[in-house]
């Protein structure tokens, strides 16, 4: 049983001509109590899933088409009371900047207790506050007791996103958390923390958690699973190891070579990247959306025909006409990334 199935999902703002398609025919399960890795490079549409998922597409966008399931819940087809009640309460989500989150002119703890006033009305003040430096010891937040007292200026970026954390956690009954690059704001240190944070509170909790990056390195140390989007689409998703080690997906190969490995920065071996950049909405060519950046690309039918994602060994799942024929990965070689 799946947690969240999201089926034929498409997301559309209005444009000059014709509607601007950002999300295109995506369908992806999250499993319950996995960490599902997102990636892709920026543009591809990762934010606008989960704010699908949150129910908070911004206007003028709207969801065009598809449906997504928590449970059995149908999402798309809630009144907004309902949904509002699902959010922070079972589907949290943290953003990047912290600070977009919290409110400046308010104490940390007097903001974790309001969202746990809202959860739990009936709960008496002391016992409130109780509860708030609890959840706050279990994010990692040193010295709660007098932390609560501080305003967010007062904290370091990665004390903020924990408390960021503790506030989407803080209804108890969390079972899908979305972080949409949730580290990429906070220097390295204190990133490798806050990914361990996530892990622990993850299995602590028995949660899902749909982990939003541009960062392939971040998905290996984490996710058990990973999708790769690119282009409003998904082009290859499968368990971590199988995809580090077997990516089938050319967009895929190029973020793996783009990875940054021990000597990978020596003359001798540049590190190569995926050259062009993502086709914006209004202009994804007709057939495959990477064909302008593949080395892999046939005139005939990559040009004419859109791939489907399919699945090509089991739980392996990619999205191009050659994903069979394409050689086995070779980290580092350049040469299959530029057409
Ligand atoms: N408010 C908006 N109006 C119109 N188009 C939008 C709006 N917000 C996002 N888009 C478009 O939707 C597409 C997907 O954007 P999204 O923010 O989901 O990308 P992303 O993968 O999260 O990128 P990043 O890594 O930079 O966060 C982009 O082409 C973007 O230009
Ligand atoms: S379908 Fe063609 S253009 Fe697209 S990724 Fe595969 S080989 Fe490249
Ligand atoms: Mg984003």
């Amino acid at each position: 049983m799946n947690l969240v199935d999201i089926r034929n999902l498409e997301v559309q703002f209005p444009g000059a001509t014709e509607p601007l398609t950002v999300i295109d025919d995506l369908s992806l399960n999250i499993l319950p109590g996995e960490i599902l890795g997102l990636v892709g490079e920026s543009g591809c549409g990762k934010s606008m899933l989960a704010r699908s998922i949150m129910g908070l597409v911004p206007s003028p966008g709207n969801v065009s088409k598809g449906q997504i399931f928590f449970g059995d819940l149908d999402l798309l087809t809630l009144d907004e009371p309902s949904r509002r009640s699902l959010r922070g309460n079972q589907i949290s989500i943290i953003l990047q900047e912290p600070m977009t989150t919290l409110n400046p002119v308010y104490t940390i703890g007097n903001q974790i207790e309001e969202v746990l006033k809202e959860h739990r009305p009936d709960m008496k003040r002391s016992e409130r506050r109780q509860l708030v430096i609890q959840l706050m010891k279990q994010t990692g937040i040193p010295s709660p007791e007098a932390r609560i007292h501080q305003y967010p200026h007062e904290l370091s970026g990665g004390i903020r996103q924990r408390v960021a954390i503790a506030m989407a956690l803080v209804g108890g009954k969390v079972q899908l958390l979305i972080a949409d690059e949730p580290t990429t704001a906070l220097d390295v240190t204190i990133q490798a923390q806050i990914l361990k944070l996530f892990v622990e509170l993850q299995k602590e909790h028995q949660m899902s958690l749909l982990l939003i990056t541009h960062d392939l390195g971040v998905i290996a140390q984490t996710a058990h699973r990973v999708a790769v989007m690119y282009a409003g689409r998904l082009v290859e998703v499968a368990h971590v190891e199988e995809l580090f080690d077997n990516p089938r997906h050319p967009y895929t190969r190029g973020l793996l070579h783009s990875l940054p490995r021990p000597g990978s920065h020596s003359r001798k071996q540049p590190m190569p990247s995926i050259p062009g950049t993502v086709p914006s909405p209004g202009a994804i060519p007709q057939g495959c959306a990477f064909y302008d950046r593949c080395g892999f690309r046939d005139d005939k039918q990559c040009l004419n025909e859109r791939p489907n994602l399919e699945e090509g060994a089991t739980e392996h799942w990619v999205s191009c006409h050659f994903a069979a024929e394409i050689p086995p990965f070779k980290v580092n070689s350049s040469d299959e990334v530029t057409p």
